[in-house]
């Protein structure tokens, strides 16, 4: 049965026609930037709004698509707050249906991060509350249901949470919003005739596949560039499909930031691979006059489903350009992981839609770790479909890949690891602060169908000689 679903995938994402037109589509649209989202200060607290709704998105020309938003249509704003503050997020459920938001990257506590057991019925609003203490990084928040997150993600519910602080803001890089700062929400999506998503490309072994690459909900997108240097903040934002990114006349950019914050010093790089969820800050340099396209080029199909290429987003820089100070040769302070640090070790085996040979169960903790304490995970994929590996609450370090040191693009902090079949990654994952016995934390392959059928599993955070109590999730009565 393995052997033949194995053999069947591999026809699939060998012998499938590649979208070739979706390599020549011109670029024709303004790429949409996503609003900042308007917060207030409420007795210190920044406060936000976040409304999940339905809505209708006009994607195609003379066509509408039945999309769900948060305070629009499709996708939501992005969310920006420093290091330091307190913030609350006011989420609204105007949706006939549960939802739920998670808030990938963020660390902070169980009951606000937004998960499975964090259901928010229709018609209610949750409001969790926490202390931004990380980093400056490129974050993004989510729904994240249990056995439903790939519905209502590929529906359009995601946006980017940024986070700043002082270190990354005494940098000369570029920062301004929607001028040469830009968030890349990246997504394929495929449309029936009449416009729905959907069509095109079926459920694989991997999840839904489309054919067509929207950018910030914007197909076949431009940017006009009026600066000598851009930052590129890259979100995999689809549900299963991985990219490589790299620019069409193979220009090098430095690669300044992974899921987590800076890297240690610049990367100069001709590619960036990113698997569902993870994240990378480039930063590109274009000389007046330049077009060049932002593209995913075919990547292994041993590692990435649905090998192919796309263009994902032209640059058009304009006739003069303003000057931009160099990208600074150091940018963070990143000790060397040690994994002397852990205080135990566990290992992960991802199988078929099993990790350590278990599907998902909400009442079940299937790690129970000690607050303020740091731990060596193992992780191997061990079969040859692609998966992810993602933890919540937490920024990891990679130790080693097979034994060997990480590249320079796994250095920094990462959330979201794509695994290699039968490789084994070493990473160091720190759980500090948050001690909860009853509600539990995710860590989970970010394929978002392989996710929802089950390729998930729930860690507690205790203090040191507490016992776990893991709570039943409210409505569950099996
Ligand atoms: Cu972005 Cu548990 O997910
Ligand atoms: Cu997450
Ligand atoms: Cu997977």
């Amino acid at each position: 049965m393995v052997v033949a679903a194995v053999a069947i995938w591999f026809a699939f994402n060998s012998g499938r026609p590649t979208p070739a037109a979706a390599g020549s589509i011109p670029a024709t649209q303004a790429l949409r930037i996503p609003e900042l989202a308007p917060s207030s200060m409420v007795d210190g607290v920044r406060v936000f709004h976040l409304e999940a709704a339905e809505g209708r998105s006009a994607f195609l020309p003379g066509l509408s698509t039945p999309t769900l938003g948060y305070e629009g249509d499709y996708l939501g704003p992005t969310l920006v707050a420093e290091r330091g503050e307190k913030v609350r997020v006011e989420v609204d459920n105007a949706l006939d249906e549960e939802t739920s938001v998670h808030w990938h990257g963020m660390h902070l506590p169980a009951a606000m991060d937004g998960g499975p057991h964090s259901p928010i019925p229709p018609g209610e609003r949750w409001a969790p509350e926490w202390t931004i203490d990380q980093p400056a990084a490129t974050l993004w928040y989510h729904p994240h249901l249990h056995e439903r997150t790939r519905e209502q993600v590929d529906a359009g519910l995601a946006g980017m949470f940024l986070v700043t602080d002082p270190e990354e803001a005494s940098l000369a890089l570029p920062r301004a919003y929607g001028v040469d700062d830009i968030p890349l929400i990246v997504q394929d999506r495929s449309f029936a005739s009449d416009g729905a998503f959907g069509g095109g490309l079926s459920m694989q072994f991997d999840g839904v596949l489309g054919d067509r690459i929207l950018v910030n909900g914007t197909l076949a997108p431009y940017l006009d560039v009026s600066t000598e240097l851009v930052r590129l903040r890259l979100l995999n934002g689809s549900s299963a499909r991985m990219y490589d990114f790299a620019f069409a006349d193979g220009r090098e950019f430095d690669l300044v930031a992974t899921d987590g914050g800076l890297l240690a010093a610049p990367v100069a790089s001709s590619s960036i691979p990113l698997s569902p969820g993870e994240r990378a800050e480039i930063v590109v340099a274009l000389a007046p006059g330049d077009r060049v396209s932002l593209v995913s080029t075919a990547p292994d199909p041993a590692l990435h489903a649905g090998g192919a290429a796309f263009d994902v987003l032209e640059l058009r820089a304009g006739a003069s350009l303003a000057a931009s100070p160099p990208v600074p040769a150091k940018l963070a302070d990143l000790p060397a992981p040690d994994a002397a640090d852990a205080v135990t070790e566990r290992a992960f085996e991802m199988s078929g839609h099993e990790i350590n040979g278990a599907e998902m169960d909400m009442s079940r903790a299937d790690a129970v770790v000690t607050v303020d304490t740091a731990e060596v995970w193992t992780v191997v994929n061990d079969n040859p479909l692609p998966h992810s590996f993602h933890v919540h609450d937490t920024q990891f370090r990679v130790l080693s890949i097979d034994g060997e040191p990480p590249p320079p693009r796994l250095s920094g902090y990462k959330d979201t690891i794509a695994l290699e079949w039968d490789r084994e990654y070493r990473i160091l994952v720190r759980f500090d602060d948050y001690a909860d016995p009853t509600t539990p934390y995710m860590y989970h392959c970010h394929l978002l169908w392989h996710e929802d059928q089950g390729m998930m599993g729930q860690f507690l955070v205790v203090e040191p000689g507490d016992e776990p109590a893991l709570k039943s999730p409210e409505g569950d009565d099996d």
